[in-house]
């Protein structure tokens, strides 16, 4: 039973509750007009500290789409954050209103910090440079309606991995996985942090700096942008901005099937002139976010059962 409960990283759900929101997203992408009353009276909070675009509005999306309704902000400024209010007080309030509560913050840790004083769900939409789980359940979605299934696959991680969240979230959950082969294309400086290369024990691992020597092994491509928001030095940003573009030349050497994710928003790291390839699915893979989101509230407000299969 999912009812009730906090989601802060991708490993507080099960194999087999992932399998459950999963069929349940699969149930709604058939036949979404069947869930369109299934959240009536419920009401969805988004409490976001840095900006966003799919997060925030996928939620929103999904809550609409379920016949709930959503209060929010998207700028902290707006709220009593900035007469200095903490985020215990902040969630503490915002529980007396809402029944479920999304954040975003800068902070690593913020949204586990603001579950302790929640008597509602907290779904961590993204903390600082740490876990972003709702991407990995869009990622996860996307790759098993995609490939078939989520274990034994070469996937590519390629990008800011030092700072990128939704490349930490990810490996940790594919980690729990079957015969899956890790291969992390970062520049030397933006490698992925240790404590995440300890999660994937047991499982095929290379680390490189040249995307064009493993793009030919690669059954999916995961595509992350650098995390300029992260730079404490401009000036290194601007040097490493550029490392990799994904472009035509670069996937005449992939395989035919390979799929290519990349969580968005998209710097220049993916040439536009792949945007029209079969194998460019980051657009489809948005909307699987917000299916997959339509299934998570309905899980953790325990309204999953409103439309009998
Ligand atoms: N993928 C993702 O988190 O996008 P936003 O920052 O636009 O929410």
């Amino acid at each position: 039973m999912l009812k009730g409960k906090h989601l802060l990283e991708p490993t507080d759900l099960s194999l087999q509750e992932l399998e459950d929101i999963f069929n349940l997203a699969d149930s709604i992408i058939k036949n979404p007009k069947a869930y369109l009353d299934c959240c009536k009276g419920r009401l969805l909070a988004t409490l976001f500290y840095e900006p966003s675009t799919r997060t925030r509005f996928s939620f929103e999306a999904a809550m609409l789409r379920l016949g709930g309704q959503v209060i929010g902000f998207s700028e902290p400024n707006s709220s009593s954050v900035s007469k200095g209010e903490t985020i215990s007080d902040t969630i503490r309030t915002i529980a007396c209103y809402a029944d479920i509560a999304v954040m975003r913050h800068p902070k690593e840790g913020a949204p586990r910090l603001a579950s302790k004083y929640s008597n509602i769900p907290v779904i961590n939409a993204g903390d600082g440079g740490h876990q972003h789980p709702t991407q990995t359940l869009t990622d996860l979605l996307t790759i098993r309606s995609l490939k078939q299934n989520i274990s034994n696959h070469v996937i590519g991680i390629c990008g800011d991995l030092k700072f990128g969240r939704t490349a930490h979230s990810l490996v940790k959950a594919l980690s729990r996985y079957k015969s899956m082969t890790f291969i992390f294309i970062s520049p030397p400086e933006l490698k992925i942090p240790d404590y995440i290369i300890d999660e994937v024990k047991g499982h095929q691992l290379i680390q490189t700096s040249s995307l064009e020597e493993v793009i030919p092994q690669l059954d999916i491509l995961y595509m992350t942008r650098i995390q300029r928001e992260r730079f404490f030095n401009e000036e290194e940003y601007l040097r490493l901005k550029g490392y990799f573009v994904l472009d035509n030349k670069k996937l005449s050497l992939a395989k035919k099937d390979m799929i290519i994710l990349h969580p968005l928003p998209r710097v220049d790291e993916i040439a536009k002139e792949v945007d029209t390839d079969k194998r460019a699915v980051y657009f489809k893979q948005a909307r699987y976010g917000m299916y997959v989101r339509m299934a998570l509230i309905l899980k953790l407000l325990g309204d999953d059962t409103c439309v009998k299969n």
